[in-house]
């Protein structure tokens, strides 16, 4: 969780968090099956994981699998996941090479376990790097997030371990996936919905969000550069009035 102070115009967003999603869609416009749109997903990712490093971006959080995709037919479910693990299998050493830490947020307890072992391998290979961390949500929900928060900080209070009276937000927040890291400043979503879709609840609270018409796998640096640009527009007042702003720059 940051300490918000209010900043000012022309600045990059530390922590930039996308929502991937016309994958589906792009494959049916190019007569093509939904699985060749997630693969064009993957190539966009990766465009879009090396123009963020390249841009200074400090966390990038691609939204890969919600808790909700798991009710999308098995076939969908079976190949994505499989698309995971060749993904991990092909992507992990240019990481690490790049510098490049990742990291992944979720219920794990559901994946194929060749999957989390990848996972796991991935995370204690490139654990370390410094140049920007790249956070890859699978089988994540913000409600999720939340109540396996309250549950542990529940279990510590039942077992003498925490006070309920010392629960405050940076406590929460320590038991969220996201622990350590800024909040989201600025949310891209694809694909001309207009919605949060259950992604981070607590990280978005002031996160400035860009939507797109632009289906996932059409996405390209472009366009990250024109989602940067409106995030250096915004004029963030944390709840304070432009006035407060204006003495406090001065
Ligand atoms: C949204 O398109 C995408 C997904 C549900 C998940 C898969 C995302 C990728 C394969 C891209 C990147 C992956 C990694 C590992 C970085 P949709 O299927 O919801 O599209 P639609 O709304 O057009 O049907």
């Amino acid at each position: 969780m940051s300490d918000n102070c209010a900043s000012h115009l022309n600045v990059l967003p530390r922590h930039v968090a996308i929502i991937m999603d016309g994958n589906g869609r792009w494959a049916s416009r190019h007569g093509r099956a939904r699985h060749s749109g997630h693969r064009a997903g993957v190539r966009s990712a990766r465009a879009i994981v090396e123009a963020s490093a390249k841009a200074g971006v400090e966390v990038l959080t691609l939204f890969a699998f919600s808790s909700e995709n798991w009710h999308r037919p098995a076939d969908e479910v079976n190949s994505l996941m499989r698309l995971f693990i060749e993904v991990l299998q092909r992507e992990v050493e240019a990481l690490d090479e790049n510098d490049i830490e990742l990291r992944f947020v979720g219920d794990r307890a559901q994946l194929p376990t060749i999957l989390r072992r990848r996972m796991a391998d991935a995370e204690a290979r490139t654990a370390g790097n410094t140049r920007m961390k790249l956070v890859l949500a699978i089988g994540y929900g913000g409600r999720w997030d939340m109540l396996q928060a309250v549950q542990r900080i529940a279990t510590k209070v039942r077992d003498g371990e925490l006070d309920a009276g010392a629960i405050d937000q940076k406590l929460l927040d320590r038991h969220t996936s996201m622990a350590g890291l800024p909040d989201v400043d600025l949310l891209v979503r694809t694909g001309g919905e207009y919605r949060i879709s259950n992604f981070l609840l607590w990280d978005l609270a002031y996160a400035e969000i860009f939507f797109t018409e632009t289906l996932w796998p059409d996405f390209d640096s472009a366009e990250l550069d024109a989602a940067l640009d409106f995030f250096g527009q915004r004029l963030r007042r944390f709840g304070r009035t432009s006035d407060q702003l204006e003495v406090a720059a001065d």
